[in-house]
């Protein structure tokens, strides 16, 4: 199975062997992303890095990712200090990085920006963000954390939080139907699972259940993915304030949790998780950002054909 060459733009280009596949190869990578072994399978090779939006957690993975693996990183750095504050073009400045590096990892505010990017590069894109299109490296991410601390093939999942504006949310459902979940919603009911993709959800014979409440799906699930209310995608900043601080994690609402109940979170988080939670054994959401690493070198490898 070669992946050399290919953009990685969205989570609907996978098949589940693909997708099986990139998580055996960030096993792998685990003890290297764990820095119990060097590795130089990516010397010489360069990461171009281009965000246009903020992050911590999948900038710096994948800039960690290629250090491991004994690559370089070449960052845009600040949006305001690069020719994009003069008016270049996405499509000018792809073209131009991608004759700097060996594939470029691309965030930006606009839906489709990767996708856009594709086109216009002559090596892979991966697509780190794009508004509230698709984050496939997260799900990737996601679904190895899944299959390390509980398990994949039917799973009972609840997705909580906000599922309207939440990209994340949206590829791991997709991706976990390759599983045969069992998906519980729980959201308010301005920010609930557009309901074009609860039907493709149905269309696959995925059981999609949506519950009143964290405390009566945290009875019966085994994962619980909590996600952030998307203050930066509201059109309406009175509308954030009407449902912000609707859903929030405590000990307390833990109570009657199944004791492998593992809870996830993409972070950053706000309030929706107490930092009480983190003491608790149900906490994966720190190892879960860590992962990131090892399914980041495991991509890096795969698209610049050093791994088959
Ligand atoms: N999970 C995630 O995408 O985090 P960052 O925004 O910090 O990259």
């Amino acid at each position: 199975m070669s992946f050399e060459h290919m953009h990685i733009i969205s989570m609907k280009e996978f098949t589940r062997d693909m997708i099986d596949h990139v998580l055996e190869v960030a096993e792998e990578m685990e003890p290297i992303a764990r820095s119990k072994s060097g590795s130089d399978l990516l010397k010489g090779k360069v990461l171009g890095v281009l965000f246009f939006e903020p992050s911590t957690r999948t900038r710096m993975s994948f800039e960690a990712a290629m250090m491991r693996l004994g690559g370089e990183v070449l960052s845009l750095g600040s949006v305001d200090a690069s020719s994009v504050a003069k008016g270049e073009t996405l499509a000018d400045t792809i073209r131009v990085v991608a004759g700097y590096s060996n594939a470029i990892v691309l965030r930006h505010p606009m839906e489709g920006a990767a996708r856009l990017a594709s086109e216009f590069s002559t090596v892979p894109i991966l697509n780190a963000g794009d508004g509230a299109g698709h984050h496939p490296t997260q799900t990737f991410l996601d679904l190895y954390t899944i299959k390390r601390e509980s398990h994949l093939e039917g799973l009972k999942i609840a997705l909580a939080g906000d599922l309207k504006y939440g990209r994340t949310v949206h590829s791991l459902c997709y991706a976990l139907s390759f599983y045969g979940a069992e998906i519980t919603l729980v959201s308010p009911p301005e920010l609930s699972m557009p309901s074009e993709i609860i039907e493709d959800l149905k269309k696959k014979n995925i059981k999609v259940i949506e519950a009143d409440s964290i405390e009566d799906a945290i009875q019966y699930v085994e994962v619980l993915y909590m996600t952030r209310i998307q203050k930066e995608r509201f059109p309406d900043p009175a509308e954030y304030q009407k449902v912000a601080n609707r859903l929030q994690i405590t000990p307390e609402v833990l109570k009657n949790a199944k004791e492998n109940l593992r809870i996830m979170h993409p972070l950053p988080r706000t309030n929706e998780i107490t930092p009480r939670v983190d003491e608790t054994p149900h906490a994966s959401y720190f190892d879960q950002s860590f992962y990131g690493v090892p399914i980041r070198m495991a991509l890096l490898c795969l698209v610049m054909g050093v791994f088959e």
